[in-house]
């Protein structure tokens, strides 16, 4: 059942994520992608903003927005706007294929992935982070919360980067400054949109295999040399053909990669930690 859910254990009870495969023949417009500036309501005052707004939600000491506040304002909309979110609420899905891609959950491996760097001790001070598929933001907020000189945060749409993570990053980080690029839209036009990267975080992203070798450019084009990149999935994405063990298979045909498992789940659903990093030559 579709729920605007931000609350960890809620999600850890769901025994499968409900994703819509059908083809949906409209996109959201700016699926060829675009930056989404941070709007002049936060810009302006982000004090005000933050002495206003009150998170009711906290995950790992992050302060997240309200999203049943985000719910209310989406249904109570009614000059066309929202249209991905609204869609998502009417069919009752976490995911509907080219038109939500499910940015407004905190899925399981994100929090596997914080769980990761605190335990490990991973560093991001003073290095340019991409937060790829984002959705509510907390591993591009926790590379900002250890230092990271930039990130770039990145979903399919731009509704859940301007109602929850741009909120969300604004509220935990009062002294945010130039440090954050929010990019809206697809990975295969928005390419070209994107900088170069220390580090590139992404979670729950390979459900769909089709996506697989848009990803796979993406890192191609945007890591620096000395790069990494950590890609925490399922296993298996039941009834969408995505697994980890294909996608692995991908990276490795590529003699340009060095690949390996850094974390393993013990328990309910298999989900594992993926750490890539480009081969010495
Ligand atoms: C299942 S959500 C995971 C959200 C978040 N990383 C988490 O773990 O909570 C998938 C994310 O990948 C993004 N995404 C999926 N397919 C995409 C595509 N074809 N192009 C761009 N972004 C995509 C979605 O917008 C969303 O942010």
């Amino acid at each position: 059942m579709f729920k605007f859910n931000f609350s960890s254990s809620d999600n850890q009870d769901k025994t499968e994520d409900t994703i819509d495969d059908t083809n949906h023949k409209t996109c959201p417009p700016e699926a060829d992608g675009k930056e989404i500036e941070i709007s002049n309501i936060y810009h302006q005052n982000i004090q005000q903003y933050r002495d206003n707004c009150s998170p009711t939600t906290v995950v790992r000491n992050f302060h997240l927005v309200d999203v049943k506040h985000v719910e209310e304002l989406i249904t109570s909309e009614s000059n066309g706007e929202f249209q991905s979110l609204k869609a998502a609420f009417q069919m009752n899905s976490d995911i509907i294929k080219g038109i939500y891609e499910g940015g407004m959950k905190i899925w399981e491996c994100t929090l596997d992935l914080l769980d990761y760097f605190e335990k490990n001790s991973v560093q991001f001070d003073g290095l340019n982070v991409l937060d790829l598929g984002c959705g509510s933001g907390l591993l591009g907020m926790y590379a900002l919360s250890k230092g990271a000189l930039s990130v770039h945060f990145q979903d399919y749409n731009a509704e859940v980067l301007s109602l929850c993570t741009i909120p969300n990053v604004i509220f935990n980080n009062p002294d945010l400054k130039n440090r954050a690029k929010f990019f809206a839209g697809d990975w295969g036009p928005l390419l070209h949109k994107l900088d170069k990267y220390d580090i590139i975080l992404t979670s729950e992203t390979i459900y769909n295999p089709e996506n697989y070798g848009k990803l796979i450019r993406i890192f191609e084009e945007t890591l620096k040399k000395s790069g990494l990149i950590y890609v925490a999935a399922k296993h298996f994405y039941f009834g969408v053909g995505g697994n980890l063990y294909e996608f692995e298979k991908l990276i490795r045909q590529n003699e340009r990669w060095t690949s390996s498992i850094c974390f393993c789940s013990s328990e309910g659903v298999k989900r594992e930690i993926l750490k890539i990093s480009q081969s010495a030559t």
